[in-house]
């Protein structure tokens, strides 16, 4: 189905849905954005306002550019203003219930061809999609916040998605200048999935008190990422951060390769949530001195950091649940890391992530640190990544 030119349906105006709105607006499409909160309507409207006047003020925009964008976003209570959409996209709040009953009921009020999609970045798009009458034209669609600025969206098809509407969402995705990437509908999709080591093993190495916060930050950094993991983890929120996590392991049968740390635990039970609350890993209350990262040597924190997210990357390929080319943008566009994982692994050595990884297998005896048996089977064969 083409979807160029439709109404676009955005459910849910906090974030997320405000962000998706005017990236639609910007494509120049009608927008319908239902909140169940007044309040979280008009905050939405000043907030994309003050945007649009920055842009102007910028020069980026002109005075009807602005005007236009704004124009074209209808805020509302009023659900029944659905009807006339091709394409319903919702963003309100992370629960499997609430998302069903909105869903069943936008079902009732859309007619049978439009799209139906979830912004959910942890629930499982097959598991709602049993739950409509006509999950055939239900989809994940996967923004990263802020959505105006992040280029990647995550096509997620459920089991029982028809392939037409993946297409269809692909080429509007591009169309709104957006780099759409195929992920299958497992835990954590691509990105929350493959970046979870980048967290997981520096709390681990601070668990064991080889490096402090600091250190391991400074070696992260050295390698292009913008910011460290615990900068990071402080950025996101500990809360957030650590919930990802925690809903990915379960997802995964407990699997020890996705298990939560007890230092992030100890970090949100105790409200040190990171910079929203002041505190975190690191102090953000005014003149607090930050700790500095030690000189010793730290190549070793960036091996081993590299190779877990390197084997993560690879078994997410061998486990079909991206194309090589995808799991590169998901990681550069989503994340912003200084190169695709699987390029890396070409730049290292598919023969050295292994060593590195099976050393750590060594080491601890913990089946965390086994290797994908696609890198095991390419540093046997020769064979580099193709992405
Ligand atoms: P938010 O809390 O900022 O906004 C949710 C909005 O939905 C609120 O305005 C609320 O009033 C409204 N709402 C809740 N239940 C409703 C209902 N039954 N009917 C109508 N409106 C309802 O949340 P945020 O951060 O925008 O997240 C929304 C969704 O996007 C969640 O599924 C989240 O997992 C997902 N997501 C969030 C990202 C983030 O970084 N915040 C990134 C990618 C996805």
């Amino acid at each position: 189905m083409k979807l160029e030119n439709s109404i676009v349906g955005v459910i849910g105006a906090g974030a997320m849905g405000s962000g998706i709105a005017q990236v639609a607006a910007q494509a120049g499409h009608q927008v319908i954005l239902i909140d169940q909160n007044e309040e979280a309507l008009e905050r939405s409207q000043t907030a994309l306002a003050k945007v649009c006047s920055r842009l102007v003020e910028k020069g980026r925009w002109t005075n009807e550019q602005s005007a236009a964008v704004q124009g074209r976003i209808q805020r509302t209570g009023d659900w029944s203003l659905l009807q006339p959409c091709e394409l319903i996209i919702e963003a309100i709040v992370e629960n499997l219930e609430v998302k069903v009953e909105v869903f069943q009921n936008v079902e009732r009020i859309v007619h049978d061809e439009a799209i139906i999609a979830s912004n959910t970045s942890s629930l499982s798009l097959t598991a709602i999609a049993g739950k409509l009458t006509r999950p055939g034209r239900f989809l994940g669609l996967h923004f990263f916040n802020p959505a105006p600025l992040m280029a990647l969206v995550e096509v997620i098809p459920a089991l029982q998605t028809d392939p037409m509407h993946i297409e269809s969402a692909l080429a509007l995705m591009k169309q709104w200048g957006k780099e759409p990437v195929v992920a299958r509908d497992t835990p954590g999709f691509i990105v929350n999935r493959v970046a979870r080591p980048f967290y997981g093993e520096a709390l681990r190495i601070a668990e064991e008190g080889l490096a402090d916060f600091a250190t391991i930050d400074g070696a992260m950094r050295s390698v292009g990422f913008r910011m460290g993991p615990f900068e990071l983890m402080d950025l996101i929120g500990n809360d957030v951060n650590y919930a990802v996590t925690c809903s990915v392991f379960e997802a995964f049968y407990f699997d020890p390769r996705y298990r939560p740390s007890l230092i992030q635990k100890q970090h949100v039970d105790a409200g040190w949530l990171g910079r929203k609350s002041g505190r975190g890993y690191y102090e953000y209350s005014e003149g607090a001195q930050q700790k500095e990262a030690s000189q010793a040597e730290n190549q070793w924190i960036i091996d081993r950091i590299l190779a877990m997210l390197i084997n993560e990357a690879a078994d997410a390929l061998y486990l079909g649940i991206a194309q090589a080319h995808d799991l590169e943008t998901a990681m550069t566009k989503g994340v912003n890391y200084p190169k695709g994982l699987l390029a890396w692994a070409n730049e290292i050595g598919i023969d050295e992530v292994l060593a590195r990884l099976d050393q750590l297998h060594r080491r601890y005896g913990e089946d965390r640190y086994r290797a994908s048996v696609l890198l095991r089977e390419m540093a046997a064969s020769g064979t580099k990544f193709s992405n």
